[in-house]
């Protein structure tokens, strides 16, 4: 990435959350950084990674560190794939083809969200790396076929269905902010925000002219065409995805299946026994239920009961390599990054994923010599310790 556009500035995610927070305007950008209600679980997220301990092993030396691990049988280059980021090409023109660009460039994976403003087509297009397809029931039954059957033409190798979304999160900041009143309000109702949108001029002149708020072109209203953004709110009250979805979801697609948004052993387990490849331990990064545990607190009960038989991926709360390091210890087999990606796309487009996809990988094998250990495949428990809040080993570490 342009290192002469971020020189020593931009060295860690903070960095590019700072450079978002002042090319958007308010409303966007607590869009992206914002949690539900208290936001304690947002908090919790990534704090929790601070009771999780290295244990190094010291004077060990590898030419190599391989950071390579497989996925649904597919082998990526690093154990992070980019989680799937609604409303993304608000927050810059090259929204999901650019994150999906710059993942393949990483020879990582992209999840395309349902609420995107590019065709699936075109994001698949976009990238070399694989494409998986995250399913919300807007607009019903037979729009979400339509689409299935779309991804599966363009290639999408894998289809995610987020489960903890029963009702939206109560985004507090984005009723402040006016953010139902951007996305359909009418002029007068925007007036109060008007002053803080045209204070943001490096975000609101690229956003017009590449014509403001986008259509969901993968949600194809039988009848109507693409779905506006002003009904997502409405409809995915109405897209509640229920176990009881998952035979006739099964009827059409017939590859993997990830289930998003586990945060027990017992669902981990229904996940499993109804066919799911993979799940993602998540809570949203902290948007939906607040007051669910950080994720990686419930990880090892969820690795544990499974014991092996799926794949486990966790999101939430990942800014540093090391944050990933510990949730490979405690037996994801990678994670997902939501936010660490979107501040950059965010900050500087495609460039600015690019660059946070930089920091990461760094970051990452800085960590696997620091700990001694140069196959991102052989982490386990042994490397870490989990303490309490006061920093003494806890009985299960
Ligand atoms: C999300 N997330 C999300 N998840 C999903 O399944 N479909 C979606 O459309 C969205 N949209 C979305 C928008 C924004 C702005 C954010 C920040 C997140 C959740 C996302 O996939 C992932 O679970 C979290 O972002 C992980 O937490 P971190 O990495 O952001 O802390």
């Amino acid at each position: 990435m342009s290192r002469h556009l971020y020189p020593p500035r931009v060295v860690n995610i903070a960095d590019l959350r700072r450079l978002a927070k002042r090319r958007l305007p308010t409303v966007v950008f607590d869009y992206l950084d914002g949690g539900a209600e208290d936001e304690v679980t947002l908090q919790q997220n990534c704090r929790a990674f601070r009771d999780v301990t290295f244990r190094p092993r010291l004077a060990v030396f590898f030419e190599e560190c391989d950071l390579r691990t497989r996925v649904l049988d597919r082998e990526i280059a690093l154990p992070l794939l980019l989680a799937p980021v609604g409303y993304s090409r608000m927050m810059h023109p090259g929204g999901e083809v650019a994150a999906a660009a710059a993942a393949g460039a990483a020879g990582t994976g992209y999840i395309l969200s349902t609420i995107s403003g590019y065709r699936l087509e075109d994001v698949k297009a976009a990238t070399s790396g694989p494409a998986w397809y995250q399913l919300y029931l807007l607009g019903g039954r037979e729009a979400a076929e339509q689409s299935l059957e779309r991804a599966r033409a363009a290639g999408f190798s894998a289809l995610v269905l987020t489960v903890d979304t029963a009702a939206s999160g109560m985004r507090e900041r984005d009723w402040r902010n006016g953010m139902s009143e951007l996305l359909g309000g009418s002029m007068i109702s925007k007036l109060p925000y008007l002053p803080n949108l045209l204070g943001h001029p490096r975000w609101l002149t690229p956003f017009l002219l590449d014509g403001g708020m986008p259509g969901l072109h993968n949600v194809i209203i039988p009848g109507k065409g693409p779905m506006p953004l002003t009904d997502v709110a409405s409809a995915l009250k109405r897209s509640v995805v229920t176990w009881g979805d998952l035979r006739w979801i099964r009827e059409h697609w017939a590859g993997p299946i990830v289930i998003k948004g586990i945060l027990t052993g017992d669902d981990a387990r229904r996940a499993l026994d109804h066919g799911a490849a993979a799940i993602v331990v998540s809570n949203h990064g902290g948007r939906q239920l607040d007051g669910v545990a950080a994720t990686i607190r419930v990880l090892p009960e969820i690795v544990a009961a499974v014991g092996g038989q799926i794949e486990v991926l966790m999101d939430s709360g990942i800014r540093r390599g090391s944050d990933v390091v510990k949730a490979l210890c405690l037996g994801a087999r990678a994670v997902l990054i939501g936010r660490a990606y979107a501040y950059g796309m965010a900050a500087a487009g495609e460039a600015g994923i690019r660059r946070a996809l930089e920091i990461l990988r760094e970051d990452l094998e800085r960590t696997m010599r620091l700990l001694g250990c140069g196959d991102v495949k052989a982490l386990d428990s042994s490397y870490v310790d989990i303490r309490d809040e006061r920093g003494w080993p806890t009985a299960s570490s």
